[in-house]
């Protein structure tokens, strides 16, 4: 199939050229004209595992503007769930046959973008992760479409072959997308609440977490206590129902100050140096889009701190040593603030030796409590006493 698609971030860029690698005839488009021709060259707009590869070895074309084609994908970013950007490409787009869009849209968007597209409009919602998003795309665990018509159908089977597909209609086929980021936030939020709850009753979150997930109702996934959700998605899509889900009010409201309980357990840290190990939302991404550590820095600045960062991959003025061990060098706190793998196969007794001080704060709850004890730390950690 002939594919124009919308869009070269997380979702666009890598279902462009998924498909290109399926053998459709895919041209990625974007109004960043730089990011277009960075891309011709085959350089990656940001980090993520086997982008770089993938890119090298595409057949995929990069251009500003459209061309013909049989099917527009639409992924354009919607930042606090404003569908104007989706509008202006339905616009743009509006004699095409078949008008998907992947973009989080507000329920109704769809129906709304009917009206525009002589065609008929597919809402295909996206549900990669980044870190893993090219797996998430190549082996998705389900792909929704909000479908008109058999055509309609036609045309997602076409482009998910073998894959698990569900049918519905355009409104449910939006909500699917909002219910299940929401969903993922309500784990966290509640796990996290546990977290907290563990350290009044004295008792081990991981191993709540573990025997709660063993259950199939629950689930293991998604059950990592810690300093919060974070990201592009989950507290956009939280913030953009709480107005109509009280829980979701308290999803939130549990997120935010989850973040602070790190800061509480610290203290009053004046004039102290302290190091911060990791700083992208989750590990595997350089996005620092709603990232705990972007809020944490701001609140240790303001707190009089000499803060020093590393992070394997995330782009940060104050990333700029060369590993988590110089970051550390005369530090008085070390505090993890992303599981990336680099941190958990860290010598705890080297990185100690490196310090001033001897607090490390693990937000993550990444290593084990007796061996950082054991390598001479005063361990801070979230629901584990
Ligand atoms: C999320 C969804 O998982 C994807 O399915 C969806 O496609 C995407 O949003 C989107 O709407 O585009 P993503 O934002 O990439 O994906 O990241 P997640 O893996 O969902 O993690 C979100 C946040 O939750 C991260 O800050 C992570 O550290 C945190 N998290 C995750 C926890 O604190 N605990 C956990 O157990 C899991």
């Amino acid at each position: 199939m002939k594919i124009n698609i919308v869009g070269t971030g997380y979702v666009g860029l890598i279902s462009g050229l998924c498909f290109a690698e399926q053998g459709h005839d895919v041209l990625c488009i974007d109004s960043d004209a730089e990011k277009i021709e960075k891309l011709k060259h085959g350089d990656a707009p940001f980090f993520e595992p086997g982008l770089k590869e993938m890119l090298k070895e595409t057949n995929a074309k990069f251009s500003v503007k459209g061309d013909e084609c049989d099917v527009a994908i639409c992924c354009v970013g919607t930042p606090d769930d404003d569908a104007k950007a989706v509008f202006d490409v339905a616009k743009a787009n509006k004699d095409v046959k078949f008008f998907i869009v992947k973009s989080t849209v507000p329920v109704g968007t769809c129906k709304k973008i009917a009206a525009i597209i002589t065609g008929e409009v597919i809402s295909c919602p996206e549900f990669l992760r980044q870190g893993s998003a090219i797996e998430d795309t190549k082996k998705p665990h389900r792909i929704i479409a909000g479908v008109e018509s058999e055509k309609g159908k036609d045309v997602i089977s076409r482009l998910y072959e073998g894959r698990k597909i569900f049918f519905t209609d355009l409104n449910s086929s939006e909500l699917i997308k909002y219910a299940s980021n929401t969903f993922l936030a309500t784990k966290i939020s509640l796990i996290n609440e546990f977290a907290n709850y563990c350290e009044q009753v004295g008792a081990n979150i991981k191993d709540v977490s573990k025997g709660v997930g063993l259950d199939p109702r629950i689930g293991e996934h998604f059950l990592e206590a810690g300093i919060g959700y974070g990201g592009s998605c989950l507290p956009k899509d939280v913030k953009a129902l709480k107005g109509d889900f009280k829980i979701l009010s308290a999803v939130h409201d549990v997120n935010e100050a989850q973040r602070l309980k790190i800061l509480e357990k610290l203290g009053d840290l004046k004039g102290k140096k302290v190091a911060v190990l990791g700083l992208s939302f989750k590990p595997n991404t350089d996005d620092l889009r709603e990232a705990p550590s972007t809020f944490i820095i701001e609140k240790l600045k303001t707190g009089g701190c000499d803060i020093r960062c590393y992070d394997p991959q995330a782009k940060h003025e104050l990333n700029v040593y060369e590993s988590p061990y110089k970051t550390a060098q005369g530090c008085d706190v070390v505090l993890f603030l992303t599981e990336w793998d680099e941190f958990k196969n860290l010598d705890l007794k080297k990185l100690r030796a490196q310090m001033k001080g001897d607090t490390l704060v693990d937000a993550r709850n990444i290593f084990d409590y007796l061996k950082a004890r054991e390598a001479g730390f005063t361990y801070l950690s979230l629901g584990r006493v």
